[in-house]
C-alpha cells in the first residue's frame, strides 16, 4: 500500500486521494507556457505553467494560476501587465529552464519587451501579452486573469505535457 493512500480526505464519505487526484490532473494533456512580468526591481520574471486557460471571447480573458510559494507570485502579485508564452515543441529547454532554480533563467535566453511590457520569448508559438484584470484566491494558488491585449502566432507545432512528461504531438 503507498504511504499516500492513508492521507485521503473525506467528504460525504468519499475519499480523495492526494496521489490519485495528481495523477487525474496529470492525464489532462496540456500545452506549455512561460507566464512573466517584469518586477518593481525592473527585472524580469518567470516561470513554467501548465495551468494557462482561456476564459472568455468578449471580453477577450485568459488565466494562469501560480502557487503561492513560487518566487515569481509576489511579481506577479504587483504586476500590471503579464505575457503568456505558448512553447513551441523545440523549446523543451525553456520549460525545465524556467521551473528549474536558475538563479538568473533569463540570462541567456532571447527574448525583449513586448507591446505592454511584459517578457516576450523569442521563438514562442504563441504570445498573449495582457492586462491585469482579476486576481482570485484559490487554496494554495492565485488565479490571475488578464485581458488580453496583444495576440501573436507562428506557425509550428505545440511543446505537450502529458503523464508527468514532455510530448510531441504525432504526425
Ligand atoms: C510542466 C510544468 C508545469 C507547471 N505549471 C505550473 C503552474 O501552472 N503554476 C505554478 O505555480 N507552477 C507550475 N510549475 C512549477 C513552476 O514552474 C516551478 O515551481 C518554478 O520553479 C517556479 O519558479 P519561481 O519559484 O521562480 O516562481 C510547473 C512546472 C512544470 C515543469
Amino acid at each position: 500500500m503507498s504511504s499516500d493512500r492513508h492521507k485521503t480526505s473525506s467528504f460525504l464519505g468519499l475519499h480523495m486521494n492526494p496521489g490519485e487526484f495528481r495523477r487525474a490532473c496529470g492525464l489532462f494533456a496540456t500545452g506549455i507556457a512561460v507566464a512573466a512580468v517584469i518586477g518593481r526591481d525592473g527585472k524580469p520574471h518567470g516561470l513554467t505553467v501548465n495551468s494557462f486557460t482561456s476564459v472568455s471571447l468578449e471580453p477577450p480573458l485568459v488565466l494562469v494560476c501560480v502557487d503561492h510559494k513560487a518566487a515569481s507570485h509576489g511579481p506577479f502579485s504587483s504586476a500590471e501587465f503579464f505575457a503568456i508564452n505558448v512553447l513551441a515543441e523545440d523549446q523543451q529547454e525553456l520549460s525545465a529552464r524556467f521551473a528549474s532554480s536558475h538563479p538568473n533563467r533569463f540570462e541567456e535566453v532571447d527574448w525583449f519587451e513586448g507591446a505592454v511590457g511584459a517578457p516576450v520569448l523569442a521563438g514562442a508559438l504563441a504570445v498573449l501579452e495582457c492586462e491585469m484584470y482579476e486576481k482570485h484566491e484559490a487554496g494554495d494558488h492565485t488565479i490571475f486573469i488578464g485581458r488580453v491585449r496583444r495576440a501573436a502566432v507562428r506557425e509550428g507545432e505545440a511543446l505537450i505535457y502529458f503523464k508527468g512528461a514532455y510530448r510531441r504531438l504525432a504526425e
